[in-house]
């Protein structure tokens, strides 16, 4: 592997004769030498490269070998280079350059002796090519290192939103049981009774009075079961982003009053007032049936958590957009909570000690005003209430309004 990395070796002497014997001296297959005739040209070319070892002669005119060597320790990118001096002197100068880096510098005499030479040179681009080595080997240790701490954070967020996932699962299956168990439980035990009675001859429990409440209470339980399925379908359809709307003539204040009149018993029955306030008319194209459902759960919602306080729907058009407000005066919603009751199953906690619901109605909310290009906004505070905004407008812009009549999955958009 050290023969992959080059070496650079700069030979620096004034006699140009005495750079090139050293030169023919020290070549060697993955050594490059550059040889500087100056401490001057040695400096220019320190700057441009990295050297493995400087071989410099101590004497010449101008700058010499010792204080190109001091310039050298001074400067943070060529103060670890190696230094071996060449002289003419005596020995005594062995020792004339301390406290340059311990083991980075040696001596060579003149006349150089080719042995002598040949193995100091040899003995400083091994040390070279080890460090180079290892501190390649290192970065690519530190890069390892980093991509598994990398991976392991990607881990442990995965295994985090699964956690969650399944949890939100778990709770949503033990929801919807709970949710249809219990209008198929009364159902259950209005057929018991009703066999009880038949079976008595008691036949006066099905008489004219008694039989349209007893039909009432029952289409009341079917449809509480047939909204549950019908969103948790709106969801897997969300999902598959097979949920389409098909944009007709419609006139949302009206669509607005049969909402408000269908929920009207519900309202009596949670003791909630529920007024409307709206023009005699306000037509546009959007999908009646999905508006219908977008309304339907503002004011459910509205009426589910306002705490049995009056309830203000109000209908308006502002220019070419069409306003629906749903205020209410009850639980109210935390401002670190606004924006996740819009996503599936995510409800608040203060929500739950007030009623059951499974945290679908405003992600189908939200998703349906998207569809018609419109926007839905929330301003609350907790134990003030609500107010829910949709923003509609007029048209759907022609990006999003689906010609088809029908869906990918062969429904009709409004079934
Ligand atoms: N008017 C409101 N006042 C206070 N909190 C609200 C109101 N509307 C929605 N929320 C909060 O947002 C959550 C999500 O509402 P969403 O309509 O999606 O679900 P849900 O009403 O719990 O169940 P469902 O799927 O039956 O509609 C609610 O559980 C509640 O925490
Ligand atoms: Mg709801």
């Amino acid at each position: 592997m050290n023969i992959d990395i080059e070496s650079k070796l700069l030979l620096v002497d004034d006699l140009p004769e005495n750079l090139l014997a050293l030169e023919a001296l020290i070549r060697a297959p993955g050594r490059t030498a550059y040889r500087a005739g100056s401490a001057e040209a040695a400096l220019a070319l320190l700057l441009e490269h990295e050297f493995a070892l400087a071989i410099v002669d101590v004497q010449m005119p101008g700058m010499n070998g010792f204080e190109l060597a001091e310039l050298m320790r001074g400067t943070e990118r060529t103060r670890h280079i190696p230094i071996i001096f060449v002289s003419a002197a005596g020995r005594e100068l062995n020792y004339a350059f301390q406290g340059y880096e311990s083991g980075a510098v040696d001596f060579l005499h003149k006349p150089l002796d080719p042995h002598a030479v040949v193995s100091k040179v040899n003995v400083f681009v091994d040390l070279y090519q080890h460090r180079k080595a290892l501190r390649h080997e290192m970065d690519l240790l530190a890069a390892a290192h980093k991509k598994q701490e990398e991976l392991v954070q990607q881990l442990q967020q995965t295994q985090h939103d699964l956690e969650r996932a399944v949890r939100m699962r778990d709770d949503f299956m033990s929801m919807v049981s709970h949710e249809l168990r219990t209008p198929l439980n009364t159902l259950y035990l209005e057929a018991q009774l009703r066999q009880l009675h038949l079976s008595k001859g008691n036949l006066a429990s099905f008489s004219p009075e008694r039989l349209p409440a007893m039909i009432e209470r029952d289409q009341r339980q079917i449809r509480n079961m047939v909204r549950l399925i019908d969103d948790m379908l709106d969801v897997t359809r969300l999902r598959r982003d097979a949920l389409s709307i098909k944009p007709q003539p419609t006139d949302l204040s009206a669509l607005a009053k049969a909402v408000v009149e269908n929920l009207r018993q519900q309202a009596e029955a949670a003791g909630t007032v529920v007024t409307l306030s709206a023009p005699a008319e306000l037509r546009g194209a959007w999908d009646e049936f999905r508006i219908e459902q977008v309304l339907t759960n503002l004011l459910t919602n509205a009426m589910r958590y306002g705490g049995g306080k009056p309830v203000e729907m109000l209908v308006q058009q502002s220019g070419d957009t069409a306003r629906v407000s749903v205020r209410d005066q009850g639980i109210g919603i935390a401002p670190e909570d606004q924006a996740r009751i819009f996503e599936q199953f995510e409800r608040t906690d203060d929500s739950r000690k007030h009623a059951a619901g499974l945290g679908l109605g405003l992600f189908i909310t939200r998703k349906i005003v998207d569809l018609h290009g419109g926007r839905i906004d929330v301003e609350s505070a907790p134990g003030e209430g609500s107010r829910f905004t949709v923003e509609l407008p007029l048209q759907v812009p022609a990006v999003l309004a689906n010609p088809s009549d029908t869906q990918p999955d062969g429904k009709k958009s409004s079934q």
